[in-house]
């Protein structure tokens, strides 16, 4: 059985006051929670006071980038040990908007998943196809490409074959996000049948021996109000949530729901 995972990427919002605010109106909302990983991804200046404010409770701490490499001349980036060192789990990496607004390519977030991994922390590598790209029926042939692309050398040559021991025991790190660019912040959710064949696609894709362990979140648009239809899927595991996860009572709306 795979534990529902839910994870707010908080993307560019939340100044320290506020982040403060919000895991204090947060704390008691889901501190009966016990049944699904809960997380956080904050911007990197507010890390390290959330790493003090969310000690003791049951939410997790994670960014929502990283580089490569682990410490140079690379002006204005942020490396694994220093996520380590403020107390993050989990990062994400190839968030959609990294894809298009940075040029990060899945060479890229191969590098970056790597180094994740050599770094202890818990990568959440998303994927997911354009609105265009839906339309010309190149979803599955997109997403194909960035798992292979993205997991280079986690999977091997025959792709659904047996894996290297190393790359099997990397994969209970690591959880993939399926969010569709075109469900991303429009209000557009996919609807549970179209993410459950995505969801069911990408676990096909994945070594045998881990595919059933994997968690795979689905991504874009999902609020209180729909989260349940879509975690009811047998191939969802849980969400990465933007919008509605600024809010305490929206956050722990996605999180406590039966
Ligand atoms: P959204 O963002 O929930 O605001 O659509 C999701 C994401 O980009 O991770």
């Amino acid at each position: 059985m795979r534990k529902l995972f839910m994870a707010g990427n908080w993307k560019m919002h939340m100044t320290e006051s506020e982040a403060l605010n919000f895991v204090k109106q947060v704390k008691p909302l889901v501190a009966d929670v016990t049944d699904k990983d809960m997380l956080i991804c904050p911007p990197f200046p507010v890390l390290s006071r959330m790493q003090d404010a969310l000690k003791d409770s049951n939410v997790a701490l994670g960014a929502q980038n990283m580089h490569f490499e682990e410490k140079g001349a690379f002006t204005g980036e942020v490396s694994g040990p220093m996520l380590k060192a403020v107390g993050c789990e989990y990062v994400i990496i190839g968030h959609s908007e990294r894809r298009q607004y940075f040029g990060e390519t899945n060479e890229i977030v191969n590098k970056k998943l790597k180094a994740a991994l050599n770094h202890d922390l818990l990568p959440i590598v998303c994927v997911g196809e354009s609105l265009e790209q839906r339309e010309n029926n190149e979803t599955m042939k997109v997403i194909e490409a960035q798992i292979r692309e993205s997991f280079k050398d986690l999977i091997t040559a025959d792709f659904k074959g047996t894996g290297a021991d190393l790359a099997i025991n990397d994969w209970s790190q690591i959880t993939i996000a399926y969010e569709p660019v075109w469900a991303i912040g429009t209000g557009k959710t996919a609807s549970p049948e179209q993410a459950q064949e995505v969801h069911a696609f990408i676990r096909s894709l994945l070594p045998k021996e881990v595919a059933q362990k994997v968690r795979i979140l689905y991504g874009g648009s999902v609020k209180p109000d729909n989260v349940k239809e879509l975690m009811a899927k047998p191939d969802i595991d849980g969400g990465l949530v933007g919008g509605a996860s600024l809010k305490p009572e929206s956050f722990a709306g996605l999180c406590v729901f039966d």
